[in-house]
């Protein structure tokens, strides 16, 4: 593996917090260019390792470069090429925006109009010309996390880390990021990017990595991991007056794998394959079984079908409190 033709290369990375192994040998490699996405639930390792790339912590073992510099050895090299983006937006409150960026201009030790103009630059940019001179504490969760953003990029770094950036935000200012995020890959910034949600690894990144428990579980561009699992799936909805139990029960003949459940939703998922009459099929099993059904539906895998798949767990549906808490139901359309 070339440390110095990719941008990232992390090989065998550990990090233990005691007995917790947050990263638990993790490979990585993203190319200059390239937009990969670290896609895992909350407490799979995404953030550890993204500090660890950021030189912010030391691995317990393992070896990574950025850039072409080992990140234990030459952090400050490191450092000089990269931007982060955190998952809690690292904005001070008091400081207007134009501040904001001013003050890490000089963290940098930028030359001073440089810095002015780049500043001005960036808040045309991320739409933030307007609230530039009012303090960051009257802005709303999106434009923070833009602000954020925008601090990351005042020393025009080749290569950025995005941790979880739009996690929190509304569907708005969601939007707004990936529209900010799809820009910037354009004009060539390598981006590692973590995520929790399967739409944003789709639609930003080439390269999805799919992380859990510290380790890479799988990786491949979106389609490679939606056809790794197989067929289409089968999706029902069960009527309110039916058992989920009995639904699951009725397709057991013709499914490739189990079928799972979510009361919440009344869903009952089921890998098949056969083509269309396994509609057909589908229909007169549930009749046969007495299972008045909603909706019946015949669909391609999604990265949430993967990702169900290789870890037992569905993914996170909404950024949860505690950091280990899993699979409380699915993901939305
Ligand atoms: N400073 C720390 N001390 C102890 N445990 C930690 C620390 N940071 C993270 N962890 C644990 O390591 C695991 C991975 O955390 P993290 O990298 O934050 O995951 P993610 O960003 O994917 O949600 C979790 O179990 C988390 O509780
Ligand atoms: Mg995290």
């Amino acid at each position: 593996m070339s440390h110095s033709d990719n941008a990232i290369v992390a090989e065998e990375l550990v990090k233990h917090f005691g007995d917790v192994r947050a990263v638990d040998g993790l490979d990585l490699v993203v190319p200059y260019g390239k937009v990969v996405g670290l896609l895992g639930p909350n407490g799979a390792g995404k953030t550890t390792t993204v500090r660890i790339l950021a030189t912010l912590l030391t691995p317990t073992s393992g070896r990574a470069t950025v850039a072409g510099h080992e990140v234990t050895r030459h952090p400050d090299a490191v450092r000089r090429s990269i931007g982060l983006t955190g998952q809690y937006a690292a904005v001070d409150e008091y400081l207007t925006g134009r501040e904001n960026l001013d003050m890490v201009g000089r963290l940098y030790h930028l030359p001073k109009n440089y810095v002015a103009d780049r500043a001005q630059e960036l808040l045309e940019r991320f739409d933030l010309v307007e609230a530039a001179d009012r303090p960051a504490r009257t802005y709303s969760g999106g434009m923070r996390r833009r602000l954020d953003l925008s601090a990351s990029l005042v020393g025009n770094p080749r290569i950025l880390f995005l941790d979880e950036p739009t996690t929190g935000l509304d569907p708005r200012s969601r939007l707004q990021m990936w529209e900010v995020i799809s820009d910037l890959v354009k004009e060539g910034t390598t981006v590692l990017l973590t995520t929790q949600y399967l739409e944003e690894a789709d639609l930003l990144a080439e390269d999805i990595v799919v992380i859990d428990h510290g380790r890479v579980i799988a990786h491949g561009t979106s389609d490679v991991l939606k056809t790794s699992v197989g067929g289409d799936r089968l999706e029902i909805v069960v009527s309110p007056g039916s058992s989920l139990d009995d639904a699951v029960a009725a397709l057991v003949g013709f499914s490739d794998g189990a079928a799972t459940a979510d009361p919440d939703t009344r869903r009952v998922t089921s890998p098949v394959s056969g083509g269309s009459t396994v509609l057909v099929d589908a229909v007169r099993a549930l009749d046969t079984a007495g299972v008045k059904v909603d909706d019946l539906a015949l669909r391609r895998p999604t990265l949430d079908d993967v990702f169900l798949s290789l870890t037992g767990h569905v993914a996170e549906e909404a950024p949860a409190e505690a950091p280990t808490s899993r699979g409380r139901g699915r993901k939305g359309a």
